[in-house]
């Protein structure tokens, strides 16, 4: 089968197509025939080899945690599930015509399996942040960062559950977070004044990692009301670092309500062939995705 690999840590470009072995579900997990993978951050931190000692990883090297696809192999002890079914959830090495999951649900009705692939990772994280901030229906939380995968999961999440969000993000995304049911403003120069004349900060999530943790502590007046996944100098400010997935087949089944109640929808930026993995790479650190990337197989 086709599969995106790479050989060596480094930039977009160490990524290739190989030929390689197909994968086999062992106990607990299914085969997929690959239709999507979404392109996390993750996926280039991993590629760089930024984060070894959460995931350890042996060269050569597949890339992809998340897919949506057909199910052609079950494996021991699993139920539930059969031949055929179109599923989403999070494995390893999704970049690739067939891949393992450990994780899974089925698909929603009328969700393309381009869309269903960037679900799983954004929505595990947002129920686990809104979780761990401890923020409550009526309060008001404030998310740096807002428009990119997490972000897009965590407005809608907060907004089913009746939670005013205040939203950053650049000049292009202002509607895009108002559409969401944010109060939107821009990040950059000023920006915590701009903040300030919105009214109260009950919490705060911080999901870009540009450096803001002392602000959002004084925002908020408490480092325990707000969480970074993105900047690893968090605990240096008394702001806990969230960096541990919650379960998955739980945050699928919320994902999978939501949809339906037609409360989440996360758009699909831009999708690109398993040949065009190093640009899908290269956009995603650019640092600017609204919603989510896919690959498409
Ligand atoms: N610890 C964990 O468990 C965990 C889990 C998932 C993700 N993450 C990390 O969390 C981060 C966000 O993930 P993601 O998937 O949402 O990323 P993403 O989809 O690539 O989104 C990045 C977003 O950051 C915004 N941004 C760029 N510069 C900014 C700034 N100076 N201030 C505020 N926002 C800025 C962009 O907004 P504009 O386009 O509007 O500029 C863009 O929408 C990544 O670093 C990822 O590695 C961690």
């Amino acid at each position: 089968m086709r599969k995106v690999s790479f050989a060596e840590f480094g930039g977009p470009e160490v990524l290739q197509v190989i030929d390689a072995e197909e994968p086999h579900a062992g106990p607990g997990e299914i085969r997929i025939a690959v239709r999507a993978a979404g392109v996390n951050p993750a996926d280039w931190r991993v590629r760089e080899g930024q984060v070894l000692k959460a995931h350890p990883t042996e060269l050569p090297a597949g890339v992809g945690l998340d897919a949506a696809g057909v199910v052609d192999e079950v494996g021991a002890d699993v139920e539930g599930v059969k031949a055929g079914d179109h599923v989403f959830g999070e494995g390893s090495c999704t970049y690739a015509e067939f891949a393992v999951l450990s994780a899974w649900a089925r698909m929603p009705e009328g969700l393309s399996f381009e869309e269903a692939a960037g679900y799983p990772s954004v929505v595990e994280t947002a129920l686990r942040i809104i979780g761990e901030v401890g923020v409550r229906p009526g309060q008001r939380l404030l998310v740096s960062g807002a428009s990119g995968g997490v972000g897009s999961a965590v407005l809608q999440i907060a907004r089913d559950r009746g939670i005013t969000v205040i939203g950053t993000a650049g000049a292009a995304n202002q509607d895009y977070l108002r559409g969401l049911g944010a109060v939107a403003t821009t990040y950059g120069e000023g920006w915590v004044e701009r903040v300030r004349r919105l009214g109260r900060v009950d919490a705060a999530l911080d999901l870009a990692g540009s450096g803001v943790i002392r602000e959002l502590v004084e925002l908020t007046g408490d480092p325990r009301k707000v969480i970074s996944i993105a900047d690893l100098s968090a605990p240096e400010f008394g702001v806990r670092f969230s960096g541990v997935a919650g379960s998955v087949p739980d945050a699928l089944a919320e994902a999978i309500d939501l949809i339906s109640r037609g409360r989440l929808h996360i758009p699909v930026e831009k999708s690109y062939t398993l040949g065009e993995a190093a640009a899908a790479h290269a956009d995603s650190q650019a640092g600017h995705t609204r919603g989510r990337r896919v690959m498409v197989v």
